[in-house]
């Protein structure tokens, strides 16, 4: 962990390209009752460190759940469907398109992080090239569940055992994956 994305990756990534950042359980659970079903330190540190300087793009439920929103030292998009819905400091978008024509418009030249929740994840899942994917290695209640990922499509370019200590009391584990053949964000 620490090395930069550009050079852990086997291809050449070029901005802006597009990721899912999410932690999950043992069994997929990703959320619990508009929350997170754990409380991981160490995670957030990693999500911060990972997101720093680039683009979130979001779901409006996840936007609601960040105590401190907008992400700062980050541009934040939030996805709706409300036409009048406002966001101080964040922008709303409305579809994909919505999306993809904002980044092509203001050149973000960025990382482009998706960061959830489910129909998020889903509606990225022909574009995405970078995986980060914490999995913390016990089973929690929750209701939000990561969409099925067709992980045959990637190669993991990076392992990092999490450590354990009275702050971060579950085993968990930063994957890094690489689209074994990266997609064109705007093709
Ligand atoms: N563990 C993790 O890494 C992680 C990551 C993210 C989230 N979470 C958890 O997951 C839960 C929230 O996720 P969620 O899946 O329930 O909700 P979400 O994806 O964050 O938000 C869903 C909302 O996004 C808007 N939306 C979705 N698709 C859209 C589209 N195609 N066009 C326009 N707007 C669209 C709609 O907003 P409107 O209803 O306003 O139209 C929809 O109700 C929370 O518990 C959160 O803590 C966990």
């Amino acid at each position: 962990m620490g090395d930069k994305i550009e050079d852990q990756c086997c291809q050449d990534l070029t901005t802006p390209y597009m990721t899912f950042v999410w932690a999950e359980d043992e069994n997929g659970l990703i959320g619990n009752a508009g929350d997170l079903p754990w409380n991981l330190p160490a995670d957030m540190k990693f999500f911060k460190e990972t997101t720093i300087d680039g683009v979130v793009v979001m779901g409006r439920k996840t936007y609601e759940s960040i105590p401190k929103r907008p992400l700062k030292d980050r541009i934040n998009i939030v996805l709706t469907s409300q036409l009048d819905y406002e966001a101080d400091g964040a922008i709303v978008c409305h579809s994909k398109e919505d999306v993809l024509d904002y980044i092509q418009e203001k050149q973000l030249n960025k990382p482009i992080h998706i960061i959830g929740g489910v129909s998020i994840f889903n509606l990225f899942k022909d574009e995405v090239n970078i995986l980060y994917r914490t999995i913390i290695e016990e089973s929690f209640v929750g209701d939000t569940y990561m969409p099925e990922m067709d992980y045959k499509y990637f190669r993991v370019i990076d392992v990092t055992e999490g450590i354990v200590d009275e702050k971060n009391i579950y085993p968990h584990r930063f994957f890094v994956y690489e689209r074994k053949k990266l997609m064109n964000l705007f093709n």
